[in-house]
């Protein structure tokens, strides 16, 4: 097949795919969860589906894919979620940059790259924790650990490693804001913990003010990756693990149930 050839099979496979997807938005009921109309609207509030089927003869409610999202493979890598679910890496890439260039051992540039999965690709209340389950049947217990508690650690001070409260969160939240009694609860936790100095080095590493000469890309540190993410064979969402169901969900946002 000569280069010609190519071109105008990919062009009518592009108009084929293109049809398939206005045909798809015009077939789909989108709906959104509670949360996220909790989150825009001020309450609680569920669509219904029944009277959704009734307004709209011959659609039906998503249960897949979204026409509106990038269509993920079928086994999707964690690369392809950071490229085409989650919002711009290049605050994790510059911290694990940082990270890297201090020498840092890897497992701590590992959990710079993936600390704020958490904020950049699902939630942001408790990122900490929704990152560490999202992503702990994937890598070292230590590196999930330390993401869990960056969330509290990020809020104390230790002089030891030069680390203070950051004064963007005196611009973000005031002078006087006082995190939660938990927050102070799992700090002490870390601190007495054997991996403390691990979840630090993130609050170390966190860049807060980009540099706006520096451009990272993903590409950088897809060798740290292969050396510290176990992808599963099936696919993320697809292994039966702990997390897929939140993969999924980042898959599939809109899917009715
Ligand atoms: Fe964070
Ligand atoms: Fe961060």
């Amino acid at each position: 097949m000569g280069p010609q050839s190519a071109a105008a099979v990919s062009l009518s496979d592009l108009a084929d795919q293109h049809e398939h997807d206005l045909t798809d938005q015009l077939n789909t009921i989108v709906t959104n969860s509670v949360l996220f109309r909790l989150a825009k609207e001020g309450h609680v509030q569920m669509e219904n589906g029944n009277a959704l089927r009734a307004e709209n003869p011959g659609k039906f409610m998503v249960m897949r894919d979204d026409p509106k999202l990038k269509k993920m493979p079928e086994k999707p890598t964690l690369i392809d979620f950071f490229t085409m679910r989650f919002f711009t890496a290049q605050h994790l890439l510059q911290s694990a940059r940082l990270a890297r260039i201090k020498g840092l051992p890897e497992k701590v540039v590992m959990a710079c790259l993936l600390h704020d999965i958490g904020v950049i690709g699902f939630i942001r209340p408790d990122h900490g924790y929704w990152g560490e389950q999202l992503i702990a049947p994937y890598v070292d217990e230590e590196v999930s650990w330390a993401i869990r508690m960056h969330q509290s650690l990020r809020f104390f001070p230790d002089e030891s490693v030069g680390y203070t409260y950051p004064d963007q969160y005196i611009k973000l939240f005031g002078e006087h804001y006082k995190p939660e009694p938990y927050i102070y609860a799992e700090y002490e936790r870390a601190r007495n913990h054997k991996w403390y100095m691990t979840s630090r080095m993130i609050t170390v590493n966190d860049v807060y003010s980009f540099d706006p000469n520096v451009k990272c890309e993903l590409e950088d540190f897809v060798d740290i990756i292969g050396r510290n993410w176990k992808q599963p064979k099936e696919g993320l969402g697809f292994d039966n693990s702990s997390s897929a169901h939140m993969w999924r969900t980042l898959m599939w946002p809109t899917r009715f149930l």
